[in-house]
């Protein structure tokens, strides 16, 4: 058996390192926490999205009673900007979470399903784009360049033709 490696980087930083365009992100992704409808779990996600026209989408997890109608915060905002724009090309998303229950040390990583979404948005408007992971409880932010650090081997349409 022949042994494969991959090479992922991914980046760590602070809130005050990062330049306005993504400062900006961040604000809109915290203020999207205090819409998010979570019950019950009480943990809050926030998303913003910067399109490559300058506008910012938003998005929070929305949860319900029947658990597994509950969607993620990530999926919201990229399916809201995909309405509007369904071609354009993302510039950078930026996620940030709270648990209502503890401090967090930190940043939470997006869930497998949204890594499938995200890379899909990446692959329809033809350009890679940064996410940014974050939480209020601490100052680190973790950048990954691109949705294939986040989700390598990701499935795509190449395979549906
Ligand atoms: N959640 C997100 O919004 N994004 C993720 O990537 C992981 C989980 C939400 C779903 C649910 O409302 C709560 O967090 C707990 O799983």
């Amino acid at each position: 058996m022949e042994k494969h490696l991959l090479d992922i980087a991914y980046y760590s930083t602070t809130v005050s390192e990062l330049n306005k365009d993504v400062q900006r992100l961040r604000e809109i992704a915290e203020n999207q926490l205090d819409m998010s409808y979570s019950p019950y779990s009480e943990f809050q996600v926030g998303a913003a999205i910067l399109l490559e026209n300058d506008e910012i989408f938003g998005g929070c997890n929305q949860e319900n009673a029947s658990y597994p109608l509950c969607l993620c915060a990530e999926r919201v905002a990229l399916y809201s900007a995909g309405t509007r724009y369904p071609n354009m090309p993302i510039q950078a998303m930026f996620l940030t979470v709270r648990n209502k229950k503890k401090k967090l040390d930190k940043p939470a990583s997006p869930c497998g399903a949204c890594r499938q979404v995200i890379s899909e948005f990446a692959e329809k408007t033809g350009k890679p784009f940064p996410i940014y992971i974050n939480t209020v409880d601490s100052d680190t932010v973790i950048m990954f360049p691109n949705a294939d650090a986040l989700l390598p081997f990701s499935f795509n349409k190449e395979y549906l033709s």
